[in-house]
């Protein structure tokens, strides 16, 4: 085992997880859009080096509204974020490394 010495100032997770048979799941609330909103948003603007964003599995928070969001550090969990609440998630963000900056 070797200890990673690089790391993100900030790291997004964002549960992409598929249920079946309609059960509730971030899938179905657009958890892949907000994904990828997030990791093309950090692209563009050139944050890839210092947030890191990432699909996960379930995170345990399943609902039929929005996906689960997790904003490492500081450990912001946000549950039934919608596509429409993206905007505020990368200002928190981006505000958050400005000031680490
Ligand atoms: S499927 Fe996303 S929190 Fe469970």
């Amino acid at each position: 085992m070797q200890q990673i010495s690089t790391k993100p100032l900030k790291h997004i997770l964002v549960c992409t997880n598929e249920r079946p048979h309609g059960k509730e799941c971030c899938s179905n609330v657009q958890g892949y859009e907000i994904f990828r909103e997030l990791k093309d948003w950090v692209k563009a603007n050139g944050l890839a080096s210092s947030v890191w964003v990432t699909r996960t599995g379930c995170l345990g928070f399943c609902n039929n509204v929005g996906a689960t969001v997790v904003i490492y550090p500081g450990q912001l969990w946000l549950r039934e974020v919608k596509k429409d609440e993206i905007e505020k998630i990368k200002s928190l963000v981006l505000e958050s490394v400005k000031q680490t900056l």
